[in-house]
């Protein structure tokens, strides 16, 4: 039952002690939440994970791609386990490194030498958080940079002091919306799509480009259009509307704010009681959003609803079969990248803690 596991998970908590640090990301279900010594979003984690050296075990619950970054940053005798290894990220999917290496092969044929007073390097890659540790290591290798939803931005203005362009992956919609909060026009984007390399453009049009970018996508936050918008917006006169910016550019543009999930748990947070906010995230996040704050109407834009399902693998049951292995000295789904890959990706990982947003 629910109780049992709740106490089951209670138990395990107690016998280890401060030698554990379970994590949990903003989209996890509310029985993981109660349980979590953090909750934030993916640049969050990444820095807690950095700065519990006493935790010998850190427990990740979130998906594949964070508790990859967690071992990265934390310090070899600390182990990182995933409770549930098939909890995914089908964004990251859509990037693998073969298509990368192969991406960058082509544009930097593509791109013509700097001219003489122009130091900077022809292309910056940039990865999300939400990508494979060999794709941060490919950024690490290649002087660039990781970049999260909360610091999209700065990594950007970094990367544009030192490239003069920029390769974006694997989501799409976070580099064209912050690019365009930049200023740099849509006919200085080009979408890269690694099943059409060049997509019958020739190579001027990415060597003329600013960003090139993936095209990748999180099916949760496509599914947000224009409409819902609209619709929130007649059905509540006066309603703010903020959405994550893995939406599309036009659900971006319509919204009154965008930002990562800390953002919106701040926004949430910090409006005035009797205030309406519709949301353009996943709905785990919103609807505890909404039970913690009755005074306010909080509200999904999406009415159908849409949770990520990869991050919904993360069952009680599976954090307490993961932590009872712990105390019995089995330290189960261990997540661990090897040296070389995370060597490299922490490069890329350490300057991005590096930008400030
Ligand atoms: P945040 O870093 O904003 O939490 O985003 C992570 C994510 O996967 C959103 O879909
Ligand atoms: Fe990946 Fe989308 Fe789930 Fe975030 S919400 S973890 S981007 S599938």
């Amino acid at each position: 039952s629910d109780a049992e596991l709740d106490s089951r998970i209670t138990e395990a908590k107690r016998k280890l002690g401060s030698q554990l640090l379970i994590l949990g990301h903003f989209y996890q279900r509310d029985e993981i939440v109660a349980h979590a010594d953090y909750i934030g979003d993916s640049f969050q984690l990444a820095k807690n994970a950095t700065e519990h050296p006493e935790a010998r075990y850190i427990v990740f619950c979130g998906v594949h791609f964070m508790a990859e970054t967690a071992d990265i940053l934390s310090n070899p005798e600390q182990s990182v386990t995933l409770p549930n290894l098939s909890a995914g990220c089908s964004m990251a999917d859509m990037a693998n490194i073969d298509q990368v290496e192969d991406c960058w092969k082509q544009l930097m044929d593509a791109c013509p030498d700097n001219a003489d007073d122009d130091v900077r390097a022809p292309i910056i890659p940039i990865t999300y958080m939400n990508s494979s540790a060999a794709l941060k290591a490919f950024c690490g290798r290649h002087g660039g940079i990781v970049c999260t939803s909360s610091n999209a931005r700065a990594v950007l203005e970094w990367a544009f002091e030192r490239g003069r362009r920029v390769l974006f992956f694997p989501d799409q919609h976070l580099g064209r919306n912050t690019g365009m909060q930049m200023g740099i026009p849509p006919e200085r984007m080009r979408l890269w799509n690694p099943r059409r390399p060049m997509g019958g453009s020739t190579a001027d049009a990415y060597a003329n480009a600013r960003m090139i970018l993936w095209k990748g996508f999180c099916s949760v936050h496509q599914r947000f259009t224009v409409e819902q918008i609209e619709r929130a917006r007649q059905a509540y006169p006066g309603v703010k509307v903020i959405v994550h910016p893995e939406c599309s550019m036009e659900v971006v543009q319509a919204a009154d704010g965008t930002g990562s999930t800390a953002y919106i748990v701040r926004e949430i947070e910090e409006a005035p009681s009797g205030s309406a906010i519709a949301v353009g995230t996943e709905i785990n996040l919103v609807n505890r959003l909404a039970a913690e704050h009755p005074d306010k109407t909080i509200f999904c834009l999406d009415p159908v609803v849409c949770p990520c399902s990869t991050m919904y693998r993360i069952h009680p049951a599976y954090l307490a079969w993961a932590l009872e292995s712990i105390v019995e000295g089995d330290i189960v789904n261990r997540i661990t990248v090897d040296p070389r890959t995370a060597a490299d990706a922490r490069v890329a990982l350490e300057r991005m803690l590096e930008v400030r947003p």
